[in-house]
């Protein structure tokens, strides 16, 4: 007996994403100058056993290769992200090698049939800029625009999809909020000027775009999270409603609604702030200008109670469901609940993408002699078609997504847990370079070509 096959509607874009401090490696290539990530990273005592993105899947010199492995999975676009340091690696220079660089990966998709789909910012701020304060700095703003810009005009004509930012609660939280993520910083003041200076710059370059009369779409990415509350109680609802102003509303609100949530304001940032004058006349209004679509990224759940003696009164739950290698419970219901709400609240018929959604697991490589070698990744496997289900009755319902990103093509850089997390469809062995198709690889070139997937995942798939 087959089982029945679940479709997407026709045109529905499969991709894959990346970023190119997590991939890239080739750091001192070209001229490339240090971003916030390479300075962090060689702190000692911030990323897992110290690693850094100095080589990781050496992209930058794999180009071709990597290209072909794309081309391979059968993907309709790939995300990917410019390294702002390699364009601008000092203050006012503009780096030729950079952006001939990115011209190369570009038309390779085109050669490929692949669509570019282009983040602007996912993280890797020059360093230059961040010794004038970085974020926390208005004019980094002003710097966000003319960097953007000048993609524009080399790539404007050769990239439909736009996204300003990834994830900026990562950005300013992690970065500036936490100390988790570069630059490092502890201050939850700091943290509310950074989320609002890149909020701003996202406004302001949406307009540039929009002016420049693109053919293209431009967007932004968001990290949304299902928020649940443990019980029905009025303090366990307070308590969710503050989380969902931290991981989801802080943004939501300012971009759809022009405005700032108020429980937040008074929980978290007020303590640490003298004034909100960062805030200036006319800035919720240019970060609310409307944009072509939202891409969110999808992982996990948080479910969380009042608890008198946690910061904000709310303590976050510990996982009651089954989790990836990051901790994360794997809940693809929340996807869909989470698409739904969003909709409802905020973006109606807004063509939505999920930008990242994906799993780490711990992979092993086996070898099967004159057959070669292969991962058997199959929590992965479930992980996505359980998704791709919850994504699939959202657009049964009529919801306007138009295209999903797993992420990630292959293994990478995580961040702080350096390379100790493996999120690829493709392994990689870093001693080597070598890349191996996982199972959920090759389970992901039957999706795409099918456009669909099975109503029940079959064992072994
Ligand atoms: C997201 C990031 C991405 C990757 C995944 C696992 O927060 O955008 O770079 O690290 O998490």
């Amino acid at each position: 007996m087959t089982a029945s096959k679940l479709t997407f509607p026709i045109g529905f874009e499969w991709g894959v994403a990346t970023s190119a401090y997590q991939i890239e490696g080739g750091v001192l290539e070209d001229g490339r100058g240090e971003s916030i990530w390479d300075h962090f990273s060689h702190t000692p005592g911030k990323i897992h056993e110290n690693e850094s993105g100095d080589i990781a899947c050496d992209h930058y010199h794999r180009l071709d290769q990597d290209l072909d492995l794309l081309h391979n999975l059968g993907v309709t676009t790939y995300r990917f992200s410019i390294a702002w340091p390699r364009i601008f690696p000092a203050k006012g220079k503009v780096e030729e090698r950079g952006i001939n660089f990115y011209r190369r990966l570009i038309d390779g998709l085109h050669q490929r049939g692949i669509t570019p789909t282009v983040t602007i910012y996912h993280w890797d701020l020059p360093q230059w800029l961040q010794d004038e304060g970085g974020w926390v700095n208005r004019e980094t703003v002003d710097h966000f625009v003319e960097y953007a810009r000048l993609l524009f005009q080399e790539f404007g004509s050769l990239v439909p999809r736009w996204i300003t930012h990834n994830e900026p609660w990562c950005t300013a939280f992690l970065g500036y909020g936490l100390g988790v993520h570069a630059p490092g910083i502890k201050d939850w003041g700091a943290a509310a000027r950074a989320a609002h200076h890149v909020l701003l710059s996202h406004g302001l370059v949406v307009k540039e775009f929009h002016r420049l009369d693109l053919k293209g779409e431009i967007g932004i990415t968001l990290n949304l999270n299902h928020v649940e509350a443990a019980s029905d109680s009025d303090p366990d609802r307070l308590a969710a409603d503050l989380a969902d102003e931290f991981s989801n509303r802080w943004f939501l609100d300012s971009i759809f609604k022009g405005r700032y949530p108020q429980l937040l304001k008074e929980g978290l940032f007020n303590p640490h702030l003298g004034n909100w004058d960062f805030v200036q006349s006319g800035d919720l209004e240019v970060i609310s200008t409307p944009i072509d679509f939202l891409g969110i990224n999808y992982y996990s759940r948080t479910v969380v109670r009042y608890k008198e003696d946690e910061p904000m009164h709310v303590e976050r739950l510990t996982a009651s469901l089954p989790t990836t290698e990051m901790g994360w419970e794997i809940y693809p219901h929340g996807l869909y609940l989470l698409l739904k709400r969003v909709r409802e609240e905020y973006t109606g018929e807004l063509p939505l993408f999920i930008t990242e959604n994906g799993a780490a697991f711990t992979d092993e490589v086996t070898e099967n002699g004159a057959k070669g070698k292969s991962v058997v990744d199959t929590k992965r496997v479930e992980f996505l078609h359980d998704h791709f289900d919850a994504a699939l009755r959202f657009i049964r319902e009529g919801g306007p997504l138009r295209g999903y990103y797993v992420w990630s093509l292959m293994d990478n850089f995580e961040w702080a847990e350096g390379y100790s997390k493996r999120f690829g469809l493709v392994y990689v062995d870093y001693a080597t370079q070598e890349r191996i198709l996982k199972n959920s690889a090759k389970f992901y070139q039957r999706v795409i070509s099918q456009n669909g997937i099975e109503a029940v995942l079959e064992p072994h798939a």
